[in-house]
């Protein structure tokens, strides 16, 4: 089956989907975006994304033309249309096309691609049954992380560096040797304590919101948790490290820098979270 991809107000092949050369998301990097996880043809945590995308799109002054319920309509249709009962949608939006110039007019009519695609969920879950690996790096990223921009050149070179030193994601640090985030993913650790903890939200992190609804399952379950940063050590020297994402829901970390965490297996609370994600989203697809 081929993939159909949304542009600017049409469905057409995924393959010959463009935008133009003058597209400001393409010279400037001047736009947003969002990632949703579908499962069992639903859009995961719907409402909590399309907060964090209005906010986005309102600190860049990026204006919104659809109504959140033609956004929707397109989001749908273009799940449908590619068949996708689990994986994930990507809708990317810039400022739109104009001849180039660092400043932009107001007028210029933003540009929206939606794709879809598929995800065997086996994969998903065969990794977390082994746990991942991380590398730290430096953060080198701008003062406004917690905007969903597709400015992503940091997290990429970390996200391609940590690959090519074995491991599956990097963890940023700040200058104070805390740890920021993952390059697609927020951090987390299980002290000893099993206290759950993850860095508070400032500009130096986005806004997860896998991280938010985990918070709520955790809060749930009457576990305790902190906000507050922590360091690469204390992260190693932890009971149990994870990372999250909409693409990754709650993944165990099994080692830190070649540094072993717990005893070296996906932590307990970690995969029981995980559980909880999973029948949390169970239950959002029940409503559709
Ligand atoms: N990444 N931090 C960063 C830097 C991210 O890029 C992401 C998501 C997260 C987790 O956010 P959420 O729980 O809302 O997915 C944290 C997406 C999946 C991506 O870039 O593909």
């Amino acid at each position: 089956m081929s993939r159909i991809a949304y542009v600017n107000g049409s469905y057409g092949a995924h393959n010959l989907a463009a935008v133009h050369i003058e597209d400001r998301g393409f010279q400037f990097a001047d736009g947003v975006y969002e990632v949703w996880a579908v499962r069992a043809g639903a859009l995961q945590d719907h409402a909590l994304h399309m907060k964090r995308l209005r906010r986005s799109l309102r600190e860049l002054d990026i204006p919104m033309r659809l109504t959140e319920r033609a956004l929707d309509v397109i989001l749908d249709e273009v799940v449908r249309r590619n068949r996708v009962q689990e994986g994930m949608v990507y809708l990317q939006i810039t400022r739109g096309v104009a001849p180039r110039d660092h400043a932009w007019d107001v007028d210029i009519e933003p540009s929206i691609v939606v794709t879809a695609k598929s995800v065997d969920p086996a994969i998903g879950h065969k990794k977390a049954k082994l746990g991942v690996e991380i590398r730290t790096i430096t953060d080198i990223r701008w003062q406004r992380c917690d905007i969903k921009s597709i400015s992503l050149l940091p997290n990429v070179l970390a996200k391609q560096k940590a690959r090519e030193q074995g491991a599956y994601e990097a963890w940023f640090v700040d200058d104070k040797g805390f740890v920021t985030e993952g390059s697609s993913t927020n951090a987390w650790i299980v002290t000893k304590d099993k206290v759950l903890v993850t860095r508070a939200l400032g500009s130096d992190i986005l806004g997860g919101v896998t991280r938010l609804t985990l918070l709520g399952i955790a809060e749930q379950h009457q576990l305790k948790i902190e906000e507050r940063s922590f360091t690469v050590a204390e992260a190693q020297n932890a009971t149990e490290a994870f990372i999250s994402a909409a693409t990754t829901l709650a993944m165990p970390v099994i080692a830190i820098d070649g540094v072993q965490v717990g005893d070296g297996r996906p932590g307990a609370l970690t995969t029981s979270l995980r559980q909880a994600y999973l029948d949390h989203g169970a239950k959002q697809a029940d409503r559709e």
